[in-house]
């Protein structure tokens, strides 16, 4: 017999004669001549309810099943007598699986976000984090949707790269020489040894090469980890996260601004729609106000502001920051905050932001002092997107790239791309984790990725 989801019987039209679940106890409750037992097989947020009858023949098993076991049930799945729920199965046959011991670390009981960290691998198995990772998979087939419907590619560039896109110098190497025995040339580590017989890291951002396949495809999008060195222990940043990364073809900074607005609307509308039992569980127990700031992200025409704008907004409240605020200085998550959740209430798009707070290929401005830069910010993340139109101007580009003291060459394929019918074109990048967290109320990144990477913390 074949195993059922009870994700599908749960929706059951009519009663069905025989069925088979396969999942983990959370529950027995023994009474006189039965026993109650939930069984939940992470197919969705609710558990099925087992009745077995105290003359089944693995009674005895019955009565020694503990929280997390797993087992496998056969039974008729029968309307419910009590409340709570439609359907229950009145068991027939039971299989233990194996048999959890009391020190299985999940209790019925309600257990600090902070200790389900330190049990990552088994957290997934308690209702909050089962509902945070199924939201995840529902969020990321929504990113597909998205852009398929537009008629985007996907495009998957390199984890390993030698550039650093983002110029920040936060990069994670890869090598395969023995750090024990370091081959040098003139004092300096030589790298025509390794592997690459060159320097190579982890991706920052996967980018540069979506603009070459922008500049081929047309409309394409990558989504795929990327990692960062940051050394900064905050609740939004993490060393591995997933960015979603798009780049358009003939498309200027408005445009760019367009899609970032309209992949926020769509993706969460997407998770209203189709994860109402998992949202619900965040919009109850995690954030009260989760629902009313989802519908007002959806209905809101997203506030568009120039940088210096946002500056004399911030200026005027200068007080009230750790931080002060001039034009030039980058914007804190306490600035970005104030924006969104004080000031417009609303998600906001800052743009035209200073070139030296940005990196090499944002594309200037006619002002010479700002690029055409865009971050749009939203309630209680702060920055989500960060994205830009791009110099598609080689003598503009390579001009930025000497001011800056970049290298060249390294980026020869690069500056061929705007050798060989260069066109406008812009792109962005969205931390998935952080839309994630928009979507679910959920305040630290650490709780939206199943194995989280962060200074000092590698664990399973
Ligand atoms: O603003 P960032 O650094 O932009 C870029 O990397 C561009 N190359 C993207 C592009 O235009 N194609 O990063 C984009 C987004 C941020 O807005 C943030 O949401 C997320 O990536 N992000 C992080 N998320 C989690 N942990 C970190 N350490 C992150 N760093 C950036
Ligand atoms: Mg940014």
């Amino acid at each position: 017999m074949k195993r059922q989801k009870i994700a599908a019987l749960i929706q059951a039209e009519a009663p069905i004669d025989q069925v088979l679940v396969k999942g983990w106890i959370r529950t027995r409750r023994d009474a006189k001549s039965f026993s109650f037992i939930e069984v939940n097989d992470g197919s969705c947020l609710a558990n099925i309810q087992v009745i077995a009858d105290a003359s089944l023949p693995d009674y005895d098993q019955v009565r020694k099943l503990t929280t997390g076991s797993a087992v496998g049930i056969t039974g008729a799945l029968v309307a419910s007598q009590g409340g709570g729920q439609r359907w229950e199965i009145q068991a027939e046959s039971l299989t233990v699986y194996s048999l959890a011991p009391e020190t299985y670390p999940l209790q019925k009981k309600r257990h600090t976000d902070e200790f389900l960290r330190s049990i990552a691998h088994l957290r997934p198995r308690t209702n909050k984090y089962g509902a945070a990772f199924r939201i995840r998979s529902e969020l990321s087939y929504a990113v597909h949707r998205f852009f398929r419907e537009r008629g985007f590619r996907y495009i998957h560039t390199p984890t390993i790269t030698g550039s650093d896109c983002e110029g920040a110098g936060e990069l994670f190497r890869i090598t395969t020489l023995d750090l024990n025995r370091i081959p040098t040339r003139d004092r300096q580590v030589d790298y025509a040894e390794d592997f690459f017989a060159t320097e190579a890291n982890l991706t920052v951002s996967g980018q540069l090469s979506a603009e070459m396949f922008a500049l081929s495809l047309g409309d394409v999008y990558t989504f795929g980890p990327t990692f960062r060195a940051e050394n900064s222990n905050t609740r939004r940043h993490a060393a591995e996260f997933w960015m979603i990364e798009p780049e358009m073809a003939f498309c200027d900074l408005a445009g760019n601004m367009d899609l970032g607005e309209d992949l926020i609307k769509a993706t969460v509308g997407f998770i209203i729609e189709n994860c109402p039992e998992d949202l619900g569980l965040f919009a109850r127990f995690v954030d009260k106000n989760l629902m009313a700031t989802l519908e007002n992200i959806i209905d809101s025409d997203f506030e568009r502001v120039p940088y210096r704008e946002a500056v004399a907004i911030l200026e005027r409240k200068g007080k009230q920051f750790e931080y002060p605020v001039t034009f030039g200085s980058d914007l804190q998550t306490e600035h970005e905050r104030y924006l969104t959740e004080k000031h417009f209430q609303k998600p906001v798009i800052v743009y035209d932001y200073p070139k030296t707070i940005k990196p090499f290929y944002m594309r200037m401005n006619d002002d010479n002092e700002t690029v055409a830069a865009m971050d749009v910010l939203v309630p209680s993340i702060g920055e989500l997107i960060g994205g830009s139109q791009r110099e598609e101007r080689l003598d503009v580009l390579e001009n930025r790239m000497d001011e800056m003291g970049l290298a060249k060459e390294p980026y020869w394929w690069y500056l061929e791309s705007r050798r060989y019918g260069t066109v406008a074109h812009s792109g962005f990048g969205l931390g998935f984790e952080r839309l994630l967290m928009l979507v679910t109320g959920i305040r630290n990144i650490r709780d939206v990725i199943p194995f989280p990477r962060t200074p000092g913390s590698i664990d399973f």
